[in-house]
């Protein structure tokens, strides 16, 4: 597990105008991906959960009820990618803190309520070079906040999907697609052991951060690169990126406050399965 963070622009910023209500579908998409070793409850085409459904309803009364503590969420530009605004923690730790005596129960960790390294650096690519996702059907992986499959949908994708096995992250990613006025179809369940069919684009931001996830996800991210769908990765270097079979697309300075992190920025490559 990695560390959460808080990142400066977490702070209030009185310029940034109110969320504008929109609805976004939460019914999966069809024919994106098709589950072949899993059930497909389990896939890409899995209904959009009770939990996720409470948590959309835990996350929407924070935003309409924001409080005035470390344990709030607020609607905030993210740093590398200002196109972008997010509802982001304004201390992770705290706010899981709270909701976790709230339901009573543990809580997966909230890294949905930080942004990541990795993914500023995939989005701010797909940004700058829109003709990656254009017209094409792209599913972020392990989204977290959404913010990869907001910058796809931004820069024109036909149809996005979020995944995430946090239902709180299924919740943050219908949210923050709202507060962008873009679709995304946000879906839980693990599609790791699927093969991934129906994707034009797969991207994945900041998720090799664990041995044995990595493994899995480099595994998943092959497959569906055999498939023929174009692969991009976000990695701040955590230390599970494999020596080859990468090539390295692009290289920033994101910023980042993470503790693990002396200076204001990191340096992330994004990637491409060769
Ligand atoms: C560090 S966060 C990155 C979030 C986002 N991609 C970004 O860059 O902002 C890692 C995310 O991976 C998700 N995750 C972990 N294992 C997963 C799996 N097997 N399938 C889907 N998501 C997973 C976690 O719930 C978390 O939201």
């Amino acid at each position: 597990m990695i560390a959460l963070y808080l990142v400066d622009s977490n702070r209030p910023n009185p310029d940034l105008p109110g969320e504008v209500p929109q609805v976004v579908s939460t019914v999966p998409p069809a024919g994106i991906v098709k589950a072949a070793r899993r059930p497909a409850r389990y896939g890409m085409l899995a209904p959009v959960t009770d939990a996720a459904h409470a948590a959309l309803t835990d996350l929407e009364r924070e935003i309409l009820a924001p409080g005035g503590g470390l344990d709030r969420l607020r609607l905030v530009r993210t740093p590398f990618v200002p196109e972008v605004r997010l509802h982001l923690a304004e201390d992770a730790i705290v706010w899981w803190a709270r909701m976790e005596a709230h339901a009573g129960r543990h809580l997966p960790p909230p890294y949905w309520a930080s942004v990541w390294a990795g993914g500023q650096a995939l989005a701010r690519y797909l940004l700058d070079h829109p003709e990656l996702a254009s017209g094409r059907r792209v599913l972020d992986l392990a989204a977290g906040s959404g913010l990869v499959a907001i910058a796809a949908a931004l820069a024109g994708a036909r149809r996005v999907v979020a995944n995430d096995i946090d239902p709180y992250a299924v919740a943050a990613v219908t949210v923050n697609a709202r507060a962008n006025r873009v679709a995304v179809a946000a879906t839980g369940g693990d599609l790791l052991d699927t093969d991934g069919a129906g994707v034009d684009l797969l991207v994945a931001g900041d998720v090799l951060y664990d041995g044995p996830l990595a493994a899995r996800m480099l595994a998943f991210l092959r497959r569906v690169a055999a498939t023929g769908a174009d692969v991009l990765v976000g990695d701040p270097g955590r230390g599970h990126l494999p020596a080859d079979g990468l090539t390295v697309v692009a290289d920033y300075p994101v910023p980042t406050t993470e503790p693990s992190v002396d200076s204001p920025v990191r340096r992330v490559q994004v990637l491409r399965p060769r």
